[in-house]
C-alpha cells in the first residue's frame, strides 16, 4: 500500500490535492478536518483544541497522532493520503514508526507567502462534504453554495489574515527538521504550487 504525505505551507493546495486523490479512491485523512470535527462538538476537550486553531498553534502531537492511527488502522487495504500530518519532527518518527508496512512518498508543495496569503483568505469550504473552493475562480454569482451538493459554504475560524501569518510562522519553524527526517529515507518530491490545480493534480499523478 501507499502512503502519500503531502507537506506544504497553509493555504499550498494540500487539501484541494488530497480531495482530488480521494475521488481516485485514495483515503484522504486531513488532521485539520478531523480537529475541526471535535472542534463542533461540545466537551472539555473541544473547548481546547478551538483556542489552539483559532491562535494558529499546533495541537499536542498524541492527540493528533491517535486521530490518524485510528483512520490508518480502520483502512488497512487502501491508499492513504496524509494532509497535514507530520507538522513536526516528533511527529514525523512517529509515522515513520507507525507506518512500516507502507511505501511513503514525500511531495513538498512550494507558494510564496503572498500567495498564500491571497488563498486562504479566498478560501470558502462545504459545510456538508468539505469541498474547497477558491472564491476568486468561482463565478461571482456562486460563491454561497457548494457546486456538487447545493450545500452552505463557510469560511474557516483561523483564515483571519494574523492567524494565516501564525500558522505561516510555525510552518517556516517546523519545516526544515521534518525534511531532516525525511530526507535520509525518501526522496522529497517538490512541486510548484502557484500553477492551476489540475496542472498540480498531473504532476502529482506522474510521481506516485
Ligand atoms: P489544516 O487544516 O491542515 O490547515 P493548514 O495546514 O494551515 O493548511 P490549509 O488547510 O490552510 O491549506 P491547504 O494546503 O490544505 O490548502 P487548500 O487546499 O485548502 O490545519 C489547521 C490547524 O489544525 C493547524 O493550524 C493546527 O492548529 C491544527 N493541526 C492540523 N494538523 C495538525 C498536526 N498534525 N499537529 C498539530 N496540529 C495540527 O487551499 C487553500 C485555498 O487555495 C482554497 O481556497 C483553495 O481553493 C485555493 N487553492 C488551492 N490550490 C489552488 C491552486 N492551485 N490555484 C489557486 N487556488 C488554489
Ligand atoms: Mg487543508
Amino acid at each position: 500500500m501507499k502512503m502519500l504525505v503531502l507537506l506544504g505551507p497553509p493555504g499550498s493546495g494540500k487539501g484541494t490535492q488530497a480531495h482530488l486523490l480521494q475521488q481516485q479512491g485514495w483515503l484522504r485523512i486531513s488532521t485539520g478536518d478531523l480537529l475541526r470535527d471535535i472542534v463542533n462538538k461540545d466537551n472539555e476537550l473541544s473547548k481546547k483544541i478551538k483556542t489552539i486553531l483559532a491562535a494558529g498553534k499546533l495541537v499536542k502531537d498524541e492527540i493528533v497522532f491517535d486521530l490518524i492511527k485510528e483512520e490508518i488502522l480502520n483502512n488497512k487495504d487502501k491508499d492513504i493520503v496524509l494532509d497535514g500530518f507530520p507538522r513536526n519532527a516528533a511527529q514525523a518518527k512517529m509515522l515513520i514508526k507507525f507506518a512500516l508496512n507502507y511505501d511513503i512518498i514525500i511531495i513538498l508543495m512550494k507558494l510564496t507567502d503572498a500567495e498564500i496569503i491571497k488563498r486562504n483568505t479566498a478560501r470558502r469550504i462545504c459545510k456538508n462534504c468539505q469541498r474547497i473552493y477558491n472564491i476568486n475562480l468561482l463565478p461571482i454569482n456562486q460563491t454561497n453554495v457548494c457546486i456538487e451538493c447545493g450545500s452552505e459554504l463557510y469560511q474557516r475560524n483561523d483564515d483571519k489574515e494574523e492567524v494565516i501569518r501564525e500558522r505561516i510562522n510555525v510552518y517556516n519553524k517546523e519545516i526544515d527538521g521534518i525534511l531532516k527526517i525525511f530526507k535520509d529515507k525518501y526522496k522529497i518530491n517538490e512541486v510548484d504550487a502557484n500553477r492551476p490545480p489540475e496542472e498540480i493534480y498531473k504532476e502529482i499523478n506522474d510521481i506516485i
